[in-house]
């Protein structure tokens, strides 16, 4: 077990900058764990590390990080899920053969078939148990949807019987955020297009707004939290109108705004709902690392169900 595939690129650029390599597996430090990964997940997040298609003034700091001309890190990929393989001398949370799920902060590093990573949360990334009941695709989707939710929704501090609105409730984290808006007892209303309506209502949202075809709010719809959990560029006349129908008190919230926490125990909260069938992550479409391109391409329509996963090695 010396060489694994990896999707690697070396230029900032569209898709097919991407290809498949063989590169060395890596090897764990004593405060490591190795993880072999059996799925990983093409997000947004992905879609703007390889394309860097931000606005000038966001695209600074945003390169400054991950390579000014050229990508400093051949492997991206953000998310994965899979198997502990190796434990370093110093591990205590886990064991060779634990499920386990988690992301990769700053490493990137997950379109391959191994990673290694520390078993303490810090910006390089945070690893917790694999829900039991869900496939590795869907701890993919559950881990980077799940995390961006349960950071951003606790923000407002929902209680029973409130109301609240997902807007752009049909992505990775806004399926869950509107599973979770449920468990915590709030009203959810959830914005979407119109294909996606009854879609969001099967994860339990009370009522759906077709952002495509309504401009405005009912007279007298007021919310106490909007979540808008598609960031800043993603926008509609409807989005416009978000702020005026806050409660006095209410609060809006947007998924863009400041920095994903990367939380064990955050994704050790999200098992327990999952193991407890209070959410269930959901999965759009699977492609294997093979069709790392046209994944990038689907997610980069903007347009996607839940998470697009990446099978990864044969199982
Ligand atoms: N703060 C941070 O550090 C941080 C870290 C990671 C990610 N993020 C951000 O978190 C966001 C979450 O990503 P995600 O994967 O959950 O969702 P996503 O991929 O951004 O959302 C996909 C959904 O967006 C909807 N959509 C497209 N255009 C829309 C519009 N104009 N208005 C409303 N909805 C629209 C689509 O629904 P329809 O098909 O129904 O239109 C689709 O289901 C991303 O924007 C990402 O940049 C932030």
């Amino acid at each position: 077990m010396n060489k694994m595939k990896a999707a690697v690129y070396e230029d900032y650029g569209p898709p097919e900058v991407l290809y498949i390599k063989e590169v060395n597996v890596p090897r764990p430090k004593d405060n490591e764990l190795l993880i072999e990964i059996k799925a990983s997940a093409v997000t947004d997040s992905d879609i703007f590390i390889r394309g860097s298609k931000l606005p000038f003034l966001t695209l600074i700091p945003f390169r400054l990080m991950i390579g000014v001309f050229k990508p400093r890190k051949p492997i991206i990929g953000l998310v994965f899920s899979g198997i502990v393989k190796e434990v370093g001398k110093t591990i205590k949370r886990f064991s060779p053969g634990d499920e386990v799920y988690g992301m990769t902060g700053f490493n990137l590093g997950a379109y391959t078939e191994y990673t290694c990573i520390k078993e303490t949360d810090s910006v390089r990334g945070c690893v917790s148990r694999k829900p039991n009941n869900i496939s590795f695709e869907e701890a993919t989707a559950a881990a980077y949807g799940g995390s961006l939710a349960l950071q951003y929704m606790d923000r407002g501090n929902i209680k029973k019987d409130q109301n609240i609105l997902i807007y752009g409730a049909s992505g990775t984290s806004g399926t869950i955020a509107i599973q979770y808006g449920k468990y915590l007892g709030a009203n959810v209303v959830g914005v979407c297009s119109g294909k996606n309506i009854d879609f969001i209502k099967s994860l339990g949202a009370d009522h759906g707004i077709d952002y495509t075809t309504t401009d405005t709010f009912e007279n007298n719809a007021t919310f106490d939290f909007i979540l808008d959990s598609v960031g800043p560029f993603k926008t509609s006349n409807l989005k416009k109108e978000c702020k005026n129908v806050l409660t006095k008190k209410g609060k809006y919230v947007s998924i863009g705004d400041g920095s994903m926490q990367l939380s064990s125990k955050r994704l050790d909260q999200i098992t327990e709902l999952i193991e407890d069938n209070q959410i269930k992550p959901i999965v759009d479409k699977t492609y294997s690392l093979e069709e790392i391109v046209e994944a990038h391409h689907y997610v980069e329509k903007g347009h996607k169900r839940g998470g697009v996963a990446i099978k990864i090695g044969h199982y």
